[in-house]
């Protein structure tokens, strides 16, 4: 018998760990928490009722010992280049599937570098299981409109602020310049120009930004040409003191609560077919701790497919029906008539 059911969530003291701990207490799931702070873990375990282990991330020992009854694993530790990396081999030693919300290319590349090493150890490794759960459905579920997709776009308009682990992150980001998928290869756009996006009633201009789409979503559906747009400019690039302790936690329940996001995605079919639709979601930091618990709460009851996955590669269209709130809107293209 696999004694192997519970979560664990590294991290889970940060703005977004907080959340997604809650999330997990919401669904009754059996769950234990960990983070390098001491006094925060504690005082969250106490809060919570609920098994801990503090530990850095470099502590393989300690990641052996909190990982021996373990079935997932959520990293929330960001920016994820710090801790993608050590906390995967601990799961590939551990046999533990992993799952992180990261919005850091580098760390799809890495879990994509280590596909062969998560098949050997039988784990599912997704480093993106936050937005890309319903961005990855959306475009699993447009790249089956189409025969023979050949181009997508997608828009993604964020709502609510960012956290400080996302300015931090976004760093990452955009030094990696703008990045595009050009017939199955990844390179810098040379002529990076803005898009308009629809997201029901609301058109926006959306800028040029490699949001992660190029690696996870071309993992999804194999499309050649991937072009990614965002509504804002990375924070990084705004703020000119990237100093930890001078950047706000992230927005307020009420703040999160007075908006929604939305990510538009278009494709083209090899024969000019073009096919639109939107997600329309909660704001981002209520959105990621639905998506990424969902996708733990299917590995908890034994849905994953092993190796390198992203959510769309492993769960299609249909897991967007776990994440309360959330809903997939086909846009109707005006028939064409040829008189
Ligand atoms: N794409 C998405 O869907 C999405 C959405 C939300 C957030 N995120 C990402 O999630 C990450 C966290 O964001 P956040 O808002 O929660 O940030 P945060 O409030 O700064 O929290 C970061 C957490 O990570 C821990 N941490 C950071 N560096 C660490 C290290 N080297 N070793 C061990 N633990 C470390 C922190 O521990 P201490 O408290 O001990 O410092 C804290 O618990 C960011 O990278 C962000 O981009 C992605």
């Amino acid at each position: 018998m696999n004694n192997k059911r519970k979560l664990l969530i590294y991290g889970a003291t940060g703005y977004t760990g907080k959340i997604i701990t809650a999330r997990a207490k919401a669904l009754n799931l059996d769950f234990e928490i960990a983070g390098r702070s001491e006094d925060k873990i504690k005082a969250m375990a106490r809060e919570l009722n609920i098994p801990y282990h503090i530990f850095t991330v470099d502590d393989s020992k300690a990641w052996e010992r909190a990982l021996t009854d373990k079935q997932v694993l959520i990293n929330a530790a960001g920016p994820f280049l710090l801790t993608a990396e050590l906390a995967m081999n601990a799961c590939l030693d551990a046999g533990v599937h992993y799952l992180d919300i990261s919005a850091e290319l580098d760390t799809y590349r890495l879990a994509e570098s280590l596909d062969d090493k998560a098949r050997v150890a039988g784990i599912q490794l997704i480093s993106g299981a936050g937005l890309f759960v319903s961005y990855d459905a959306l475009v699993v579920h447009l790249s089956k409109l189409v025969v023979k997709p050949e181009y997508l776009k997608v828009g993604f308009r964020h709502y609510g602020g960012f956290s400080r682990g996302s300015v931090l992150s976004s760093k990452n980001i955009a030094d990696l310049g703008i990045l595009i998928r050009k017939n199955g290869e990844i390179l810098n756009n040379p002529h990076p120009r803005s898009k308009v996006f629809s997201f029901g009633e609301e058109a926006v201009e959306c800028m040029p930004t490699p949001l992660g789409g190029i690696i996870l979503s071309y993992k999804a559906t194999g499309i050649p040409n991937i072009e990614e747009f965002f509504s804002l400019k990375l924070p990084a690039t705004e703020l000119s003191d990237l100093t930890n302790e001078n950047l706000p936690d992230g927005p307020t329940k009420e703040e999160r609560a007075a908006g929604r996001n939305g990510i538009a995605a278009e494709i083209t079919g090899k024969d000019g077919t073009v096919v639109k639709a939107y997600v329309d979601a909660p704001s981002g930091y209520d959105l990621t701790p639905l998506s990424v618990v969902a996708v733990a709460h299917r590995i908890l009851n034994n849905d994953f497919k092993i190796g390198y996955q992203s959510p769309g590669s492993a769960y299609g269209e249909e897991i967007i029906k776990d994440i309360p709130d959330t809903h997939l809107i086909d846009i109707r293209q005006p028939t064409q008539t040829f008189l």
